[in-house]
């Protein structure tokens, strides 16, 4: 039997600055997402990429002296990019699109002529508000103080012969897509911003081309126009599983995708614009678009532009990939917007991966190390102080798919490392310092550090989408295969065998010393 499919995306990044944490946040969602659905057995596509075209990117290009061809190669390869920060990063994407591939390009002159003889799109003229840095159309009432009311930036005045995608004719149409699949856009608050800021008002026809610059995919039955960037961009989704080029024969397998992550202030093209051109093409429609909110700095959005940006390869490398993975994860709703700080990282580092986890993976390997030589003994004696611990453990596995399968990755971790603490306090319950001084006990003494090894294993089972490399880490010191670590083997209590030899091996997560590191930090940043 064929396999379940899980078709996961992200937003394909603009590579016109070095991406920031913000970033990183929903690219390191997105494969802990991806990598939770194939310890699950699905057969998983996560699409990761970059957003090349656009008005934005040439003129930064010329800004530099450089062709924008030249100028994106650097980003997205050079060394630093973003290429090299996903493999920083540990990101087990299966498919990278650059939107300046040639088979994208010709894809997207398909669609766009699709649209046009379907009747979708129709040619006018544009005159209104343009915001060149996020790439968007404004109509007067839009703006928010003269503004763009997205970022708040400068808009400038666009007037030209363009084409424009009958978006009109899909007011009606989104809102009953909200109303009858209420899974469509999640949280549920974002659907209240889509219907209340655009859909109430009524939605007006979008320009998608344009001929003041040329860096973008040609229009190529009408030469001077090029695509707007969000058509072009927004098509990656399917283009990358082959729709419209032979690169690719993915689309029947994977299309629809189960979830586009968005950060909130895409979601209406996600959530609206998207929907209505798949409507066009009489394709289907994604099962659901989640809209992420931002992490803050300084109550603000990051943005190079603002100069606050924060730079995950400086944080990976001094704390480690894990821990930076860890705290995107935990310290976040992956709804709501939330304030970044280092001494957040550091404080959650410390608290959660080095006393909570650390210790408990060291503190009972070098127990089963200098109580029994590293391999505990047949013999082993239940006690009373056993069953709650177990309980919470075998309960585990179920309660975590439930917070997973809503990408609440927060609520999640809040479970598994509520078996970890209860599994430190099982420890000072049990005192096996003093069992080990009575040779009587032993077998308590066995059963105590079996149990503790086994809380290990299947915390860390399901800590594995957040922190790869450091649950293998810790298996090797718990003396479990790599291969006996999957989803199955979490459901159940007690596969370790009961004889089961310990290795001790690095410490998993070094404490950090704060003060030191922020004031280290700030010289570095
Ligand atoms: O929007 N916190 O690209 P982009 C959380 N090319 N997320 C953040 C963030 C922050 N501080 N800053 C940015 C684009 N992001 C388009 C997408 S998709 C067809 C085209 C998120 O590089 C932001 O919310 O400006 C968005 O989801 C993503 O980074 C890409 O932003």
């Amino acid at each position: 039997m064929d396999r379940k499919t899980y078709y996961i995306t992200t937003p394909i990044y603009y590579p016109s600055d070095k991406l920031h944490i913000g970033h990183t946040y929903c690219t390191v969602a997105a494969d802990t997402m991806a990598r939770y659905k194939r310890m699950l057995g699905y057969d998983v596509m996560f699409l990761t990429g970059t957003d090349e075209h656009g008005q934005k990117i040439e003129t930064s290009a010329k800004a530099k002296g450089v062709t924008p061809k030249e100028f994106v190669d650097e980003i997205v390869e050079g060394p630093g990019g973003i290429l090299d920060l996903w493999k920083l990063m540990n990101i087990s994407y299966d498919r990278f699109i650059r939107t300046t591939d040639d088979y994208h390009m010709s894809s997207i002159q398909k669609i766009f002529k699709t649209l046009y003889d379907k009747g979708a799109i129709y040619k006018s003229a544009y005159t209104g508000p343009y915001c060149t840095p996020c790439e968007s159309f404004w109509t007067e009432n839009q703006l928010k103080d003269g503004n763009c009311p997205d970022c708040g930036r400068a808009v400038q005045n666009a007037e030209e012969e363009a084409y424009f995608f009958r978006l009109s004719d899909y007011t009606q149409r989104i809102l009953d897509l909200y109303k009858d699949q209420p899974g469509f856009l999640v949280p549920g608050s974002r659907v209240n911003e889509m219907v209340n800021n655009f859909l109430k008002p009524g939605l007006e026809d979008l320009c998608v081309s344009r001929t003041t610059f040329t860096w973008g995919v040609p229009v190529d039955f009408d030469p001077g126009h090029v695509v707007y960037v969000w058509v072009d961009a927004l098509s990656n989704y399917i283009t990358a599983l082959g729709y419209g080029n032979d690169k690719y024969h993915d689309y029947q397998k994977y299309w629809p995708a189960d979830v586009h992550l968005a950060g909130k202030e895409i979601v209406r093209f996600h959530a609206i614009i998207w929907p209505a051109m798949l409507m066009a093409l009489e394709e289907p429609l994604p099962k659901s678009v989640f809209g992420h909110g931002w992490l803050l700095l300084d109550g603000g959005k990051m943005s190079k532009s603002k100069g606050n940006v924060v730079d995950p390869h400086i944080l990976a490398g001094r704390y480690g990939v894990d821990a930076l993975r860890y705290f995107l994860m935990r310290e976040f709703s992956f709804g709501s917007d939330g304030p970044f700080s280092n001494e957040a990282l550091i404080n959650r580092t410390n608290t959660d991966l080095a006393n909570d986890l650390g210790n408990l993976v060291s503190r009972t390997v070098a127990m089963v190390e200098k109580y029994f030589d590293g391999t505990l003994p047949a013999e082993q004696t239940a006690g009373p102080e056993d069953d709650e611990l177990l309980q919470m453990a075998a309960a585990l596995r179920g309660v975590y798919e439930g917070h997973m399968e809503q990408l609440a990755f927060q609520d999640a971790l809040v479970e598994v490392f509520r078996v970890i603490s209860r599994a430190n306090k099982y420890i000072d319950e049990t005192v096996p310092w003093v069992l080990a001084k009575d040779e009587t006990q032993h077998p308590r003494l066995a059963c105590v550090l079996y149990n503790l090894l086994e809380v290990i294993r299947l915390t860390t089972i399901l800590l594995l989408p957040f922190t790869p490399e450091s649950c293998e880490k810790a298996w090797a010191q718990i003396g479990v295969p790599v291969d006996r670590c999957n989803w199955d083997s979490a459901k159940t209590f007690g596969l370790l065998p009961r004889t089961v030899t310990v290795q001790k091996g690095e410490s998993l997560f070094p404490r950090i010393d704060v003060k030191k590191e922020l004031e280290a930090l700030e010289g570095a940043v």
